[in-house]
């Protein structure tokens, strides 16, 4: 196991963690899809849910498509703004299909339930969610997301995907990052 970055306080999920709890949402996934007649597309918010899809989708065991939305709500911060601005929409046809949106981390909720609006005026046979975490704060938008790899805490996660001003994304495990560390990106 490689050594913990210097920037990281404390280790949330370890990458075994990781990869046992996204196995389990696959093997999950799988049943629940076997035998579908519609085909079946993962659709990955970019960016930071990139590397939970990727882990994700090899443990499906079903014929599937991978498309890519990319989204802006957040800005480098740490707040949601609630507007989805798409910046790149799903390449493919996703009508009559059963589409699962792959997400990193649900937290107010907006950007999600603005991307299940707009995927669902496409005319997908379903859409599903499998969030990867699931943060525990009060101002949530209610979301239904039937696949969800972990509930954490209401704090500021970085890796496996997940980045603070576009760093830390490639940590294999999930941390939370020292104070110190903010002070310096924001104040300069
Ligand atoms: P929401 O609209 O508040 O649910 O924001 C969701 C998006 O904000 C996620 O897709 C992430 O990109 C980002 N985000 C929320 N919480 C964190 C965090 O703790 N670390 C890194 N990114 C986060
Ligand atoms: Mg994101």
């Amino acid at each position: 196991m490689q050594a913990m970055h210097p920037d990281i306080e404390r280790v949330l999920i370890t990458e075994d963690e990781m990869r046992e709890r996204v196995a389990q949402m696959g093997q999950a996934i799988t049943r629940d899809y076997a035998g579908q007649e519609a085909g079946i597309i993962v659709v990955s918010v970019l960016r930071g849910a990139a590397i939970f899809m990727a882990d994700l989708v090899r443990e499906i065991h079903l014929p599937l498509e991978m498309d890519y939305m990319a989204i802006s709500s957040y800005g480098s911060g740490v707040k949601s703004s609630g507007v989805l601005n798409v910046q790149k929409d799903v390449s493919s046809d996703i009508a009559g299909k059963h589409v699962i949106i792959a997400e990193d981390i649900i937290d107010s909720g907006l950007t999600l339930s603005k991307t299940i609006e707009h995927l669902r005026a496409m005319g997908p046979a379903s859409v599903q969610v499998a969030a990867l975490l699931h943060k525990n704060t009060s101002n949530q938008v209610e979301i239904d997301a039937r696949y969800v790899g972990f509930e954490i805490e209401d704090e500021f996660v970085v890796g496996y995907g997940l980045d603070y001003a576009e760093r830390y994304r490639n940590l294999p495990y999930l941390g939370v990052l020292k104070p110190a560390v903010y002070a310096t990106v924001d104040g300069q």
